[in-house]
């Protein structure tokens, strides 16, 4: 009871939670959820561009896209990092991807078609995810807060090397104009669902926001990502696909459209274009880094007296030809 007390003094005053207080196992197990399934959109994020790397247009491009994805690597880390100091293990969480129990972000399941693509899931995904996280800096359990602080500064970047290359694709040939507007067609309402069901189908999200985790509802922050992106979008000369996207004046907002929720559960569901896809790779990048993994701990052991000095690989880990 008195614990329960201090716990929920520390959230009204907007505290932090530390690893080492008392929490409610409800918020525990709510914030491994959230963020394990943060990392792992960090994690399977790295496919959809990574399969353009290989392809860029310059080596400028290849150098900016390069580093982006080696982001998202390290927002991953950062993200498993905070998440083990709840008590579960790396291992676990990373069986948890791999089997499917625990979800990635929905946007991940569209397929990248051109290196437009690149640009436009620098703007607008990254651009969403700025708009879900900047909030997050302020959530109520320190070490995720922390991560954050790290992790926005470095996709505000991405939102930038995305727009700019749009806007380098937009002053140059009618038929890069139209491969940009044909990206932006197919990532716009995908972009939205990245907020999540209406607040009113997110069953669990007032819990979250009276544990101070979550600090916005989804739609508050659909509709900042709305207001945000309209004014780029008109600068940039594309269309968004919305017929019903018009300034709401007594609103003071951008008034849009309704999502394709239908399509959301479906893809959430694993019925999206890429799902099985996106797992299988990451499967097998976890299978063919086994040796990685097992030569670590076996450096570790050496190096701490508790295991022989191998002189020969083959002995240490088996023949793997
Ligand atoms: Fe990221
Ligand atoms: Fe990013």
């Amino acid at each position: 009871m008195e614990l329960q007390e201090k716990f929920d003094a520390v959230i009204a005053h907007h505290d932090r939670i530390e690893p080492r207080d008392w929490m409610p196992d409800g918020y525990r197990r709510t914030l491994i959820r959230q963020i394990a399934q943060h990392a792992h959109s960090e994690i399977i994020g790295m496919q959809p561009e990574g399969n353009w790397i290989g392809r860029a247009p310059s080596l400028r491009r290849k150098a900016i896209l390069l580093a982006k994805v080696q982001d998202e690597a390290g927002h991953g880390l950062y993200l498993y990092s905070a998440c083990e100091t709840l008590g579960i293990s790396r291992d676990e969480l990373v069986e948890l991807l791999l089997s499917g129990k625990q979800k990635y972000s929905s946007i991940f399941n569209y397929p990248t078609l051109s290196y437009a693509d690149v640009g436009t899931i620098g703007w607008l995904v990254d651009g969403a995810a700025i708009c879900n996280q900047v909030p997050l800096c302020r959530t109520s359990y320190g070490p995720y807060g922390r991560a954050m602080i790290r992790i926005c500064k470095e996709e505000s970047f991405h939102q930038r090397q995305g727009y700019e290359l749009l806007r380098t694709m937009m002053s140059g040939t009618e038929e890069q104009r139209a491969m940009v507007q044909e990206s932006v067609d197919r990532f716009w309402w995908p972009s939205l669902m990245m907020f999540g069901p209406p607040d009113t189908e997110s069953p669990n999200s007032a819990q979250s926001m009276a544990w101070g985790i979550k600090r916005n509802s989804n739609d508050e922050l659909r509709q900042k990502f709305v207001d945000m992106t309209v004014p780029q979008a008109d600068a940039l000369g594309v269309t968004l696909p919305d017929p019903a996207l018009t300034w709401n004046d007594e609103r003071g907002h951008y008034d849009f459209g309704e999502p394709d929720w239908a399509e959301l559960t479906a893809v959430i569901r694993g019925d999206g274009p890429c799902n099985a896809q996106r797992l299988a790779h990451r499967r097998a990048a976890h299978d063919d880094g086994a040796w990685v993994r097992e030569a670590a701990l076996a450096f570790r052991a050496h190096e701490d007296g508790t295991a022989p000095v191998v002189h020969d690989a083959a002995d240490a880990f088996g023949d793997r030809s």
